[in-house]
């Protein structure tokens, strides 16, 4: 079976590309990624060129989508621009990526027939929620503008259902970590910087509230979404450990044997969202169970950038990355 992976050079669709080519021997993927610069071909140069293509195009470009889409069967469209510090600087891209590339894709599927799509989001839709977790069906009530533009390609999504009866499903998950994630996101930030002591910086408190969910169970979520899930459904996809920031960091510091003075306080990011909590009964009632513990995944998670320096330090090297991080000391 073909399958079409958007944004297959980043870090949760790569991820995904190499657990769904693990476990389900019959796919064999389309990977269409533009390689921004959080797409990297060295997250997916392990896997067999048999089973697996990348191909260079845009998902705002009809004809680039039309021809990656021919003769797949499924769609999992994780393409997207998703760093939420770079939203506030300048959320063009986020705009028209996000939202009108998903519009090309659904128009695309339905042309081509394609059986299930499915749409990647995030909790960050639902807003900051101070107690409780967010369910499927909770008012969207997004603060960045990454996360509004996410909010709206969901909504979107929602409207091919009903009025083209689209054979669609939408995910939305907690914080991804694990392996090949682009170090601009705080735990690859915080875990490279740890290994050159050079500081991380905080914003604000630390006392902002996040959910941790591992890229590779992220992964196993997704497919049974895909396969398991009703039509016209959105899935809450959690992680299996919530905590402050500041508490990650601890954990963090302590794992790398290093000390705390590598805290840096920083002035909060704006519209900071102070805590983001899921309820996943929805994904449980499809037999999805998390493989990975917290405890497990962090320390594999700094032995897997400990070991892969080759693949990150370029990445921090490169002058896009330097002058973005300019740009965001000199704000704080
Ligand atoms: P991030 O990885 O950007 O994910 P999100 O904002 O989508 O949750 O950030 C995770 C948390 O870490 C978030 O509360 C912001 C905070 N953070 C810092 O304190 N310093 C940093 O340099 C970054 C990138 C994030």
């Amino acid at each position: 079976m073909k399958v079409l992976v958007t944004g297959g050079l980043g870090f949760i669709g790569s991820n995904f590309i190499r657990q769904a080519l693990k476990t389900r021997p019959s796919w064999s993927v389309v990977n269409l990624d533009l390689r921004t610069y959080a797409g990297n071909p060295a997250s997916v140069a392990d896997l067999p060129k048999s089973r697996h293509r990348w191909v260079k195009g845009d998902i705002r470009d009809r004809k680039a989508v039309d021809r990656a889409m021919k003769g797949c069967e499924k769609v999992v469209h994780f393409a997207a621009e998703t760093h939420v510090d770079r939203s506030i600087l300048d959320a063009s891209a986020f705009l028209t990526t996000n939202i009108v590339g998903t519009q090309v894709l659904l128009d695309a599927a339905l042309r081509h027939g394609v059986r299930r799509f499915l749409h990647v989001s995030t909790d960050e839709v639902y807003g900051s929620v101070p107690r409780g977790y967010s369910k499927e069906g909770d008012s969207l009530e997004p603060n960045s503008p990454y996360a509004a533009s996410k909010a709206a390609s969901d909504l979107l999504v929602r409207s091919y259902f009903v009025t083209h009866k689209a054979p669609v499903l939408t995910t939305r998950a907690s914080n991804n970590y694990g392996p090949y994630q682009y170090p601009e996101k705080a735990l690859p930030l915080m875990i490279t910087n740890f290994m050159e002591d050079k500081p991380f910086p905080m914003y604000g408190d630390g006392r902002q509230v996040r959910d941790w969910l591992h890229v590779v169970d992220h992964a196993r979520a997704i497919l049974a979404v895909l396969e398991k899930g009703t039509l016209g459904e959105v899935y809450n996809i959690g992680g299996s450990y919530t905590c402050r920031n500041r508490e990650l960091l601890e954990r963090v510091l302590k794992l790398m044997g290093k000390d705390a003075r590598l805290v840096k306080r920083v002035a909060d990011r704006k519209g900071h969202d102070r805590r983001y909590a899921l309820d996943c009964g929805k994904l449980l009632g499809l037999g999805f169970r998390h493989a990975y513990d917290f405890d497990a995944g962090l320390r594999e998670t700094i032995a897997w950038y400990r070991a892969n320096e080759r693949w990150w330090r370029p990445l921090k090297n490169d002058g896009g990355y330097r002058s973005y991080y300019k740009t965001q000391y000199k704000r704080r």
